[in-house]
C-alpha cells in the first residue's frame, strides 16, 4: 500500500473537526476521486495527506513510513499536492523558476533543475510560456504550470484540489489526457463527476468528515447514493 491511513482525526484551531475518523488505503496504481458535498472534508483530507496540516488523531503512512514533524521533508519529496488555487502554487517571477523551486529545494544542481524543467515543460507542452510571469497567464495555463511544479519532482503520489475548476472544456480535455498519462497514484478531490470517471477508477465519497462510500467509479452513477451522501 502506498498510503495507509488509519483513524484520522483533522481538528483546525478553532476545534472544527473537519475529519473525523478515517481508515482506508490505496494501492500503486490508483487513481481515486474524493467526492462530497462542500465542507464534507475532501481538501482537510488532502492537506493532511501532504503533512500541510497535521493529524490529530491517527495515522498516516506513506510508503511504509509514518508521516509526522521528523519525516514530513522527506514524505514531501513522495506526495506532491497541486492547490485548488494555482496562485497559491505559483509565486516566482517566470514560470521556469516556479518549476525549478522544488528541485534546487531538494538539493538538485542547478543544471540538473534545468534540466528537469525543460523536459518537464516540454512534457507538458508548455515550454512556450516557461519565460513567462505566472501572474500572466490564462486560467488553464497556470492551471499547468502548476501541475509541473509537482510533476517535476516524480513524486510517486500526486493530490489534485479541484483540478478541473475554471477550465474551458478543451482544457479540461486536455487535462484528462494529461493525468490518464501519468503513472503516480492520484487523488483527485472534485465536484466534476464526468472529470472523475474520465481520471479515476476509484471513488470515496466523503460526508462530515467520515467515508460515505468507497468503490469502483459506477458509485456515481447511484442516484439514492449520491443523494444520500448530500449530491
Ligand atoms: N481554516 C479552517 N479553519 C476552520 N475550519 C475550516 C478551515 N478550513 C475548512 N474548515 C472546515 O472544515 C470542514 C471541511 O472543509 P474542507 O475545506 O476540507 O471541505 P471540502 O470537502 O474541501 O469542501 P469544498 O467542496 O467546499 O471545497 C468544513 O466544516 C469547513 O468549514
Ligand atoms: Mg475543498
Amino acid at each position: 500500500m502506498i498510503i495507509e491511513i488509519e483513524d484520522l482525526a483533522v481538528v483546525y484551531p478553532d476545534g472544527t473537526k473537519a475529519i473525523d475518523g478515517i481508515s482506508l488505503s490505496v494501492e500503486r496504481g490508483e487513481s481515486v476521486a474524493l467526492i462530497g458535498a462542500n465542507g464534507a472534508g475532501k481538501t482537510s483530507l488532502l492537506l493532511a495527506l501532504a503533512g500541510v496540516l497535521e493529524a490529530a488523531e491517527g495515522v498516516i503512512k506513506i510508503e511504509g513510513v509514518k508521516l509526522d514533524a521528523k519525516t514530513a521533508r522527506r514524505i514531501g519529496r513522495s506526495v506532491g499536492l497541486v492547490f485548488q488555487n494555482p496562485d497559491d502554487q505559483l509565486f516566482m517571477p517566470r514560470v521556469c523558476d516556479d518549476v525549478a523551486f522544488g528541485p534546487l529545494n531538494f538539493g538538485f544542481s542547478k543544471d540538473e533543475a534545468k534540466r528537469l524543467t525543460d523536459e518537464t515543460l516540454r512534457r507538458l507542452g508548455i515550454a512556450h510560456i516557461g519565460e513567462r510571469s505566472p501572474l500572466k497567464l490564462s486560467g488553464g495555463e497556470k492551471r499547468i504550470a502548476a501541475i509541473a511544479t509537482v510533476l517535476v519532482m516524480q513524486p510517486p503520489v500526486m493530490l489534485f484540489d479541484e483540478p478541473a475548476a475554471f477550465l474551458d472544456p478543451k482544457a479540461k480535455r486536455t487535462l484528462i489526457d494529461l493525468m490518464n498519462g501519468l503513472s503516480p497514484v492520484k487523488c483527485v478531490a472534485t465536484h466534476d463527476l464526468s472529470f472523475a470517471s474520465a481520471v479515476c477508477d476509484r471513488v470515496i465519497m466523503l460526508k462530515n468528515g467520515k467515508v460515505f462510500a468507497d468503490g469502483s467509479v459506477e458509485l456515481l452513477e447511484d442516484a439514492g447514493l449520491m443523494e444520500a451522501c448530500g449530491l
